[in-house]
């Protein structure tokens, strides 16, 4: 028998200890990106690849009954059942299973967002080629400018018939939380589906099937602390029997193992196919992937989704207040309801920001840069008292550019 593994040490707000340690940087704030890969998550990793090395396949029984109960982990945190979760390796593969899955008809509409991160809309576009589905176009700037503006034009596109909506929970350039309650619901009462892709919230944004969304897929490796290419996908039951098979594999049939381990007579090629989201599981998992994803949402599941937003926006705030004074413009939110976990700004005018942000990285502040804003997002273990830091670096960095000749 081995021994049992050693506990994971307790996360607590606003402290590296025992997880983040041999983190470089002095303000790590980029989980809109990649999450460092914490102590724990290091151990558990090695812990598995110590038991494949010893045992084999003797390794695998572990790694699946982790697996099993991280299935109903990350089921409870989306406030869904085990049933409706499938393991995806990224949130693209989520997208991609569902609009593969879809029943469509010739002409259905699907409406997508101009600003979104094209996770969200390849896979349809892709559909739309091979289904012959229409693509209607939204602004994200009506969201930009208000939940009302936003809503009102879902509803005017709404009117017409669609199919499904594809949107993100946060969008990963401004960091606004999307209305997906209101989405889904205005959604619903007009016969459409509603897609969210969840990699910019899950994990420190509360985001709950309560809302009513009928899909959701997100990658791990941001808020959720895992690796890249170990993710999920979210099927509200009632959708399941309306999906087709059309991209199963061996693993997703009734009783997939039996030929490997019941001897003769179970090698068959007709069997039914699951009736739960695992038919998106197609083949063979990344063991490892999933070890570390089971610890990543360890701080979410102790500290709460919740109080990880509360602390990040208390951050956030003071970083906001203080970068508006060095004159960046944000682009953050003003109601906290539509805040997420993410603040971006705009540089101030004439300040190229992609050197910007190469002169924070060299101060040691690593931050993003998506679509030229740049993005700050830290998690729980962030301090508050890092801020000073990080306005210090960056006031710093803008004497250092505005003194050198414009090339
Ligand atoms: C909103 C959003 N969706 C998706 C992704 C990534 O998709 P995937 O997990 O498929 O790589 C990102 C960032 O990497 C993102 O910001």
């Amino acid at each position: 028998m081995s021994a049992s593994p050693p506990p994971v040490p307790t996360p607590q707000l606003g402290s590296r200890e025992g997880w983040f340690e041999a983190l470089r940087p002095f303000a790590y704030l980029n989980h809109a990106a990649v999450s460092p890969h914490s102590a724990p998550l290091r151990a558990a990793v090695t812990r598995c690849m110590d038991a494949y090395a010893s045992e084999g396949i003797g390794g695998f029984g572990g790694t699946l009954a982790r697996r099993t109960a991280l299935r109903g982990r990350l089921a409870a945190l989306l406030d869904a059942g085990a049933d409706e979760v499938a393991f995806v390796p990224n949130t693209t593969t989520g997208v991609i299973s569902v609009a593969q899955s879809i029943a469509w008809k010739p002409g259905d509409r699907v409406v997508l967002f101009r600003g979104e991160f094209p996770a969200n809309t390849t896979p349809w576009q892709q559909a739309a080629l091979q289904y012959g589905l229409r693509l209607e176009w939204l602004d994200l700037a009506d969201f930009d400018a208000s939940n009302e503006a936003g809503l009102a034009a879902l509803d005017e596109a709404l009117r017409v018939g669609v199919r499904l909506v594809a949107v993100s929970a946060v969008q990963f350039k401004s960091g606004l939380q999307m209305p997906l309650a209101e989405m889904a619901r205005r959604c619903h009462e007009r016969g459409a589906e509603l897609f969210v892709d969840a990699i910019q919230g899950f994990g420190a944004t509360p985001i709950s099937t309560t809302m009513g969304f009928d899909y959701l897929a997100a990658g791990g490796h941001k808020w959720l602390m895992g690796v890249e290419g170990a993710g999920l996908l979210y099927v509200r039951r009632e959708r399941m029997s309306q999906l087709l098979p059309r991209l199963a594999g061996w693993l997703g049939h009734e009783h997939a193992f039996d030929f490997l381990v019941r001897g003769p007579g179970h090698l068959r090629y007709d069997a039914a196919f699951r009736r739960d989201a695992e038919v998106f599981e197609p083949g063979t998992q990344n063991v490892l992937g999933y070890e570390a994803l089971g610890v990543g949402i360890i701080p979410a599941e102790t500290l709460g989704v919740a109080a990880i937003h509360a602390h990040v926006n208390a951050y956030l705030d003071a970083l906001e207040r203080g970068l508006l004074a060095l004159g960046f413009r944000s682009l953050r939110a003003p109601e906290a309801a539509r805040r997420s976990t993410i603040l971006s700004v705009e540089t101030p005018a004439g300040l190229d920001p992609v050197r910007l942000h190469g002169e924070l990285s060299a101060r040691s502040v690593v931050c993003g840069l998506p679509d030229g804003v740049l993005r700050f997002s830290p998690h729980f273990y962030n301090h508050v008292s890092e801020v000073q830091g990080v306005l210090d670096a960056t006031h710093d960095a803008l004497t250092h550019l505005q003194a050198l000749p414009r090339s």
